[in-house]
């Protein structure tokens, strides 16, 4: 398994990335959940990031390489690894595909979570009510959004000109949106567990 998810906040991103890696016994490596480790922990990246996250702005590119690179090649030794939020700037693609090349482990797939604006804020305000989570404010969120559209767009660019690019519904139960994933991805999954 070495697939990409991407899409939008809210997508699903980080739910269809859990239930897939689960079901494979692969690696989730959320970027955004990392960062949010690092700033409940207080380490130093953590303090130099708290505020872009609270903010919606993308965290540095070298702050982010740095920390997900290594995880990602080392991940990719085993049974593999479902990214989750990373890369999303063209620098983060390009570097990633290099150093994943070079491990001999270069992503097979990259799958497009789609949903519409008002389901995305209205995911992301119903978890900002139950979790907190700092960036899931109406304002916030708007941001994020408008990032998405600028950062992320050519990544998935450069991904649909290499070939590797699935668009697939991010509307439905989650259990509905995993079998979608996994029938996306072919010639990564022999078997698509009940
Ligand atoms: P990150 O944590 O990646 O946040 P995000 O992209 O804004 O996406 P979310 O985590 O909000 O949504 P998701 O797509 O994972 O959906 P989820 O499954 O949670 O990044 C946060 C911040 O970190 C960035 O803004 C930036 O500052 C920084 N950062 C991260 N990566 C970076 C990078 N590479 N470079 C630079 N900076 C970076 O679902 C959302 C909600 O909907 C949940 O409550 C979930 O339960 C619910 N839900 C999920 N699926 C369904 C469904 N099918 N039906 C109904 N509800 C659903
Ligand atoms: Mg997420």
């Amino acid at each position: 398994m070495r697939l990409l998810l991407i899409g939008a906040p809210g997508s699903g991103k980080g739910t269809q990335g859990a239930r897939i890696a689960a079901l494979y016994g692969a690696t989730h490596l959320s970027t955004g959940d990392l960062l949010r480790r690092e700033v409940a922990a207080g380490t130093a990246i953590g303090r130099q990031v708290r505020d872009l996250l609270a903010a919606g702005e993308l965290v540095p590119d070298e702050i982010v390489l740095r920390l997900l690179l290594p995880v990602a090649v080392a991940a990719a030794d085993g049974a593999g690894y479902v990214l989750d939020g990373f890369p999303r700037t063209l620098d983060q693609a390009v570097a990633l595909d290099a150093e994943l090349e070079d491990a001999g482990c270069a992503l097979r797939r990259v799958v497009q979570l789609d949903a519409p604006r008002r389901h995305l804020i209205a995911r992301m305000l119903r978890r900002g009510a139950d979790e907190g989570r700092s960036d899931d404010t109406v304002e916030v969120i708007r941001r994020r959004l408008d990032v998405y559209d600028t950062a992320t767009a050519p990544v998935i660019d450069h991904y649909r000109a290499a070939g590797l690019l699935r668009l697939v519904d991010g509307v439905g139960t989650p259990a509905a949106v995993t079998r979608d994933v996994l029938a996306a991805l072919p010639d990564l999954v022999r078997t698509v567990p009940a």
